[in-house]
C-alpha cells in the first residue's frame, strides 16, 4: 500500500514484541508542523505537516512552553489488523480534543485535516514500529502542541509547534488480579472553572506526588475525588473511572469541566449499551458512597486500556476499603473493545480510520 510516496513496512525483526509494555522506544521519524502568529492570528495557518529524521526538540530556554506550561497533547492508538493494515483509533475525537485544549489555554487551533494528516504520516514514516497484530501491542502517537517563542513576561506564545511522536507500546498494567486504587483526599487534581477537562501539560506534574505516595504505600493507581468536597469521584491522573452499582454501569459527568472527557470511556459507554445492553449512566456526579458499594470498578484510557479494579482503600485510614467481587465485566468490555481495533469484530461507523 502506498501513502505519502512511501509504503507500510511490515513490523521489524529486531525487536521482542512479545515484551512490550507501555514505555518508550524512540522511532526513526517525527511530524512537525508550525504556526506564527506574529501578524496576528487571522490568515495564519499551519504549515503542512512534514516528516523529518527524529531528533531531540530545540527550544530557547525562555520558550513559552518551558517557561509557563503553554502546551497540550493528545494520545492514540493505531493498531496493525490481520491482513497487515493499519488503522486509527477515533482519530477525529482526539483532533476535537486537541482544538477545545487549545482553545482554553489561547494556543491556535490545529485543522482536522492537519492534525489526521500529521498523525497518519508519522504512521506511515514510522510503520515498521507498528506492532505484528498478533503480539496485541500498539503503535502509541503523541501529538504535542509546545509554544516555542522566546519571551519573557506572562502572555501567550506567538510561535507554536506541532510535533507527533510515536512509540511502539504493550500493557499499561500487568495486574491480572486487579488493580489496587487509593482514593486521594490529600490533593486535587481539578476544580470547578478550571483546566481539568483539558489535556495541557500542567494537569500531570501536580498529580505526581500523590501518584508516588500511593505507589509507596503498596498501590497502582490513584482516584480524585472534587475539589469542593462533596465526596464526588472523579477520575485518576491519567484514566476514567467506572463503577458497576445495582446492574448499572456508572461514570462520572464531565459536566463540570473537571474531568477529561475520554475517548476510551466514551467508547465503552457505546459498548455497555449498545452491545451488552447494559444500563449505563454518564450524565451524573457518582458520590463516593454509592462506590463504596460496587460489585465491580475499573479505568479506561488510551493507555490503560481498560483496567479492572480489586480494591479501593483510603489515604488516611481503612474506612473506604472496596472490594470488588468481580473484574469479569472490565474483562469483557476489554475484549470487546480490543476486537474492534485490531478488526475482528465491526467497528461502529467512523471508529478506525486506515493508514
Ligand atoms: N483522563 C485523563 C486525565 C487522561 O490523561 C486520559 C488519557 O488520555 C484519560 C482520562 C483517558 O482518555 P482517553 O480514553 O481519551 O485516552
Ligand atoms: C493516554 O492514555 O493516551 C494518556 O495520555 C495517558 C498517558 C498520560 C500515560
Amino acid at each position: 500500500m502506498v501513502q505519502e510516496g512511501l509504503y507500510l513496512e511490515s513490523p521489524r525483526e529486531d525487536l521482542d514484541w512479545s515484551s512490550l509494555r507501555f514505555s518508550y522506544t524512540k522511532c526513526p521519524s517525527l511530524v512537525i508542523s508550525d504556526i506564527d502568529i506574529s501578524d496576528g492570528a487571522d490568515g495564519a495557518q499551519w504549515s503542512a505537516p512534514r516528516a523529518i529524521p527524529h531528533d531531540p526538540l530545540k527550544l530557547e530556554p525562555s520558550a513559552g512552553a518551558l517557561n509557563y506550561g503553554q502546551t497540550i497533547f493528545e494520545g492514540i492508538k493505531a493498531f496493525r489488523h490481520d491482513d497487515g493494515s493499519i488503522h486509527m483509533f477515533r482519530i477525529d475525537e482526539n483532533a476535537k480534543r486537541l482544538q477545545r485544549s487549545a482553545e482554553r489555554i489561547l494556543i491556535p487551533q490545529v485543522p482536522e485535516e492537519i492534525f489526521v494528516r500529521a498523525v497518519k504520516m508519522c504512521c506511515v514514516w514510522n510503520s515498521s514500529y507498528v506492532p505484528p497484530y498478533d503480539s496485541g501491542g500498539a503503535l502509541y502517537l503523541r501529538p504535542l502542541v509546545v509554544a516555542t517563542e522566546p519571551y519573557l513576561g506572562v502572555r501567550s506564545s506567538k510561535v507554536f509547534r506541532l510535533v507527533v511522536y510515536a512509540t511502539p507500546v504493550g500493557p499499561f498494567f500487568s495486574k491480572p488480579e486487579g488493580l489496587a486504587v487509593r482514593l486521594v483526599t490529600g490533593f486535587h487534581r481539578s476544580y470547578p472553572n478550571g483546566v481539568g477537562s483539558t489535556k495541557m501539560g500542567g494537569n500531570y506534574a501536580p498529580c505526581m506526588q500523590s501518584m508516588a505516595e500511593a505507589r509507596q504505600s503498596g498501590y497502582d493507581l490513584v482516584l480524585y475525588l472534587d475539589a469542593k468536597g462533596r465526596g464526588l469521584v472523579e477520575e485518576s491522573t491519567a484514566a476514567n473511572f467506572f463503577a458497576l452499582v445495582d446492574g448499572v454501569l456508572r461514570t462520572p459527568s464531565t459536566h463540570r469541566k473537571t474531568i477529561l472527557d475520554g475517548i476510551t470511556c466514551d467508547s465503552i459507554c457505546y459498548i455497555a449499551r449498545h452491545v451488552l445492553g447494559m444500563k449505563v449512566v454518564d450524565d451524573e456526579d457518582l458520590p463516593v458512597e454509592l462506590v463504596r458499594t460496587a460489585e465491580q470498578a475499573f479505568f479506561t484510557g488510551t493507555a490503560v486500556i481498560v483496567s479492572p479494579v480489586k480494591r479501593i482503600g483510603h489515604e488516611a485510614d481503612s474506612e473506604m476499603a472496596v472490594i470488588c467481587k468481580s473484574l469479569d465485566l472490565a474483562q469483557e468490555l476489554k475484549v470487546i473493545l480490543t476486537d474492534i481495533q485490531f478488526g475482528r469484530r465491526e467497528a461502529p461507523e467512523g471508529w478506525l480510520t486506515q493508514v
